[in-house]
């Protein structure tokens, strides 16, 4: 039946933190027509640090592409049909290889990694009056571990191999989008070097109004500049798949996965906003074709560029660290769980955390305290809590850092959102959603096709010139049906265990002292 109705399809990589996917779309209806997806292993060899193998992350983007075009045979859908491939991915992880052997020069180092928490505490004092915000006006971004550039400057500072190819003019740096992009259009072979806007403007170095990398920053974190990849749009043609069965397909859409979330949710209006629920937890609002300051500790991102001669729409960006890994925390760490599915039925089974709270400040703070030395910390605790009040706490804590995140957006932007609309693994989570309305007191809006990432980069892969078998225009996907979160609790409730949780946060902060 599929046969009749099938228009171009457009496929996209997805390489988030806990895993890789690879997604079909039919271009005419946005329809997700097959996907694979393959888990990535995180490696924490020192406290505050978190590794990825690169190869490992290759090698899972080569499964998935494998096993998908199979899943596709097997459903009588040929994939010459496929027209353009896009390539999203988690942001800030930092990566530098040898471009003569195509060797990775030491693992990933991923965004949540405080491996630089010193160095970071070094540049701060450093500025004047010990501003944080000292390079804001040309990144968007508060100095912290977070971004690329002082993670660049560690393996630099701390691994021979990449000091030695930095000499020797053998060394590039990408964040994932770069490598893999680099790989799949031959490699040491003749692979190109490229970054998108998107990726570009979490470095912290590239200047978000002149849209380039910028001298001054890469002099100030001693970076060389010949080891940047080319800065590109989001949506034109990068290359050529080079091998496998998509030989010959155009690569031709980038974009970091907050960006492209933002993208296949349709918020193309200045105003419009999303929040995606994966490892962390990322709130970005379209400001249109202005960067704007935040006064609130959110960081100024840019949203697409979805062309080489269109123009760059930016956002505003609250970025939580700590989600979905609360629950592989508890898991992994803890045991008391032995599936995401499960916390959820623990968690519904008490319905209350019995005023137990939990801040997982596992990698500092991030938006809007930007506080690397916060700890996580559970308080509260009775004789009476047990692990599903725990459980609960865990899910709270997502929806308490969202509400925190949303009331910066308000505050900066003047104009509250009256909903917000959601997408990522944990919204799969009806308890999890039903809680993050009734704390943040508006609706919450899911769409029914959760891979809004992946299709945000099919459709820039679609649009770029040269392909254009999608329009990228929001009436293409009216069909598109979401289901509401309506709050149920009265806001005094609501706010009551959102003041006690901003008490739990300050302790997380100062627990030390
Ligand atoms: O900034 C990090 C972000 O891009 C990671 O996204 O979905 O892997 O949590 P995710």
């Amino acid at each position: 039946s599929h046969r009749i109705m099938l228009g171009p399809l457009v496929a996209a990589i997805d390489q988030g933190t806990s895993s890789t996917r690879f997604l079909v779309f039919n271009s005419k209806t946005a329809e997700l027509l097959s996907h694979h997806q393959v888990e990535i292993k995180q490696s924490f060899p020192k406290e505050g640090w978190v590794e990825e193998d690169p190869k490992e992350i290759l090698q899972s983007v080569y499964e998935c592409m494998e096993r998908t075009c199979e899943k596709l045979t097997q459903l009588n859908i040929d994939i010459s049909n496929i027209k353009a491939i896009g390539v999203t991915n988690q942001r800030e992880t930092t990566l530098v290889w040898d471009k003569e052997t195509g060797e990775p020069l030491y693992n990933a180092i991923v965004w949540l990694d405080l491996r630089t928490q010193s160095t970071v505490e070094r540049l701060i004092n450093k500025t004047p009056g010990r501003n944080k915000n000292h390079l804001k006006h040309k990144t968007g971004l508060p100095i912290s571990t977070y971004f690329s550039a002082v993670k660049l400057r560690w393996l630099m500072d701390n691994v021979a191999e990449v000091r030695e190819a930095v000499v020797s003019h053998r060394a590039m740096f990408g964040t994932v989008d770069s490598w893999l992009i680099w790989c799949l259009t031959g490699g040491k072979s003749g692979g190109v070097h490229c970054t998108d806007v998107t990726n570009a403007s979490r470095t912290m170095l590239f200047n978000i109004h002149s849209m380039d990398w910028d001298p001054e920053l890469c002099k100030y974190f001693g970076i060389p500049m010949e080891i940047l990849p080319r800065v590109r749009s989001s949506s034109e043609i990068y290359g050529l798949m080079k091998s496998g069965a998509l030989s010959g397909i155009p690569i031709s859409g980038c974009l970091g996965d907050q960006s492209a979330a933002l993208v296949g949710q349709m918020c193309f209006q200045d105003g419009q906003a999303k929040n995606t629920y994966g490892t962390g937890c990322f709130l970005l609002r379209n400001t249109g074709a202005k960067p704007v300051m935040s006064d609130h500790g959110l960081l100024t991102t840019v949203a697409y560029k979805l062309g080489r001669d269109k123009p760059a729409c930016y956002a505003l960006e609250g970025s939580v660290a700590i989600a979905g890994a609360v629950v592989r925390w508890l898991q992994d760490n803890l045991g008391i769980i032995g599936s995401s599915e499960e916390l959820e039925k623990l968690a519904a089974s008490v319905g209350t955390s019995y005023g137990c709270y939990f801040v997982p400040a596992f990698s500092g703070l991030y938006a809007p305290y930007w506080e690397p030395s916060a700890r996580g910390i559970i308080c509260g605790l009775t004789q009476f809590t047990n692990k599903s009040h725990l459980a609960f706490a865990a899910l709270e804590a997502v929806c308490f850092q969202t509400r925190e995140i949303l009331d910066a957006m308000n505050q900066d932007s003047g104009i509250p959102l009256t909903q917000l609309q959601v997408d990522g693994g944990m919204t799969s989570n009806r308890l999890l959603m039903q809680l993050q309305a009734d704390i943040l007191c508006i609706p919450v809006v899911k769409p029914s096709m959760p891979e809004t990432t992946a299709l945000g980069a099919a459709m820039a892969a679609g649009a770029a010139e040269g392909v254009s078998v999608w329009s990228l225009s929001p009436e293409d996907l009216s069909e598109v049906t979401s289901e509401k979160f309506e709050p149920q609790i009265n806001p005094e409730e609501s706010e009551f265990r959102y003041a006690r949780w901003k008490k739990a946060v300050q302790k997380s902060m100062n627990w030390e002292t």
